[in-house]
């Protein structure tokens, strides 16, 4: 495979996937698709734009003959999908949105790609349609400890304590999909048409299910980058509900290297999960957040509790995730590099030294830069 368009790469996990293989595949032309939404920010490519076995494209996934002439023009052979509407609180206040990409978006790629490749002498022969799809997808697991209780574990606890502290069950490949907010029923939906396009027109086509992702360049809506800007900004840090719901955390990077190797090696109409066995409650997260950004900066420790303001539950919140991605670890031999502990110094030091970064996006000076460049949003 020699060409790879890789759509959403100017967005968070996408950029880390395009850094990748860019660095690591110099004979593949690595062609990156984004619409540059307000979540895109080539920024985030910034060390290899220049790159000879690179090109952006800015074009919109919904727009069927454009992607027909992309695939034509780059001669595609693989797809890495990442584009879409990815923050749950906008799907619940902007659910059409959310089905036009992630539905519709996905559809139009899949038409074009099934074109294309059904129009090629050796047809689907060394092709690959690999669709990335999230946890969320499985709906919602029981928080089997009662509430209120702390966890019980600190930041060194093994991954099978932090998977015992929170229940029993998790979500596997064969888990029955039950999506709960038009994120996830949209993701769902898309998911459900990539399978349709193997088991209908034979497409190579693959499907992974990832845990809440964290790292560099996370667009500071998400809980972890806007909690840290908020701690050193010293602004509120609205936690939804009580805290009490946990979510399963993989470095961003484990989650590039998974899809470079299941990419290569993954057996074309599988499904793999992908998660890194590190759940954790909200609340003990910030936690960890707090302490971690107050020593950073030199301030006495509990500095920033106050900061804590419970707000209104985010509705239809999941109260658990996690992921057993056993079959991925035994099947191809992948696993996390990084423990949490690691992992989450890594990630608020990089935030607090690329505060540019995030002031960028928090101004609105990222979206004119390219507004310029390639005309508005
Ligand atoms: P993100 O919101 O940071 O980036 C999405 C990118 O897609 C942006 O660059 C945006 O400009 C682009 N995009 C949006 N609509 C588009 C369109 N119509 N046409 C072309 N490009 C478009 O998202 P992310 O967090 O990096 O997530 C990437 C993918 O991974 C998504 O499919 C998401 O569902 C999935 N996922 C995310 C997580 C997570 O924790 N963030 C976990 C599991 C799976
Ligand atoms: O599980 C994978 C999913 O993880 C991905 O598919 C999504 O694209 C990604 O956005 C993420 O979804 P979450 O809803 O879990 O992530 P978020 O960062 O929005 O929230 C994490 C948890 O923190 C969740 O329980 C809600 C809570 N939260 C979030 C925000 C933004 C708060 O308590 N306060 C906040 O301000």
């Amino acid at each position: 495979m020699k060409n790879i368009l890789i759509t959403g790469g100017a967005g968070f996990i996408g950029s880390h996937v395009v850094r990748l293989f860019v660095n690591k595949y110099p004979d593949y032309h690595i062609v990156n698709l984004d619409k540059l939404t307000y979540a895109g920010n080539l920024a985030n490519l910034k060390d290899i734009e220049d790159r000879p076995n690179y090109t952006f494209v800015r074009a919109d996934i919904c727009d069927y003959d454009e992607m027909r002439r992309i695939m034509e023009k780059y001669e595609i052979d693989g797809v890495i999908h990442l584009a879409a509407e990815s923050h749950v609180d906008r799907s619940i206040l902007d659910p059409f949105t959310f089905a036009r990409t992630n539905v519709m978006g996905t559809l139009s790629l899949l038409q074009a790609a099934k074109v294309y490749w059904e129009s090629r002498p050796e047809g689907y022969e060394g092709k690959l349609f690999y669709h990335i799809s999230t946890d969320e997808v499985y709906g919602a697991l029981e928080l089997t400890h009662p509430e209120g209780t702390e966890s019980p574990f600190t930041t060194t606890a093994s991954s099978t304590e932090h998977h015992l502290a929170f229940g029993t069950e998790f979500f596997l490949e064969t888990t029955k999909y039950n999506p709960h907010s038009p994120y996830s029923a949209s993701k769902a939906s898309s998911d459900h048409f990539v399978r349709a396009y193997h088991d209908t027109y034979g497409m190579p086509t693959l499907v992974t299910n990832c845990s809440n992702n964290y790292g560099p360049y996370q667009f500071p809506e998400k809980l972890i980058p806007l909690f840290v800007n908020n701690i050193r900004k010293r602004k509120p840090l609205p936690v939804y509900g009580k805290g009490e719901n946990v979510r399963d955390w993989l470095f961003v990077e484990d989650h590039a290297r998974a899809i470079d190797l299941i990419f290569h090696k993954g057996k074309p109409a599988q499904t793999y999960n992908i998660g890194g066995f590190n759940e954790w409650k909200n609340i003990d997260l910030i936690r960890v957040m707090i302490r971690t950004v107050d020593r950073l900066l030199g301030n006495p420790e509990g500095y920033s509790d106050e900061l804590i303001t419970y707000v209104t539950d985010r509705k239809g919140h999941d109260m658990r995730y996690a992921i057993d991605s056993r079959k991925l670890q035994e099947e191809l031999g992948w696993e996390p590099s990084l423990q949490f502990e690691e992992g989450i110094e890594k990630t608020v030091r990089w935030y607090l030294d690329n505060q540019d970064w995030i002031d960028n996006i928090t101004s609105g000076d990222y979206e004119k830069y390219y507004d310029n460049m390639y005309g508005a949003r």
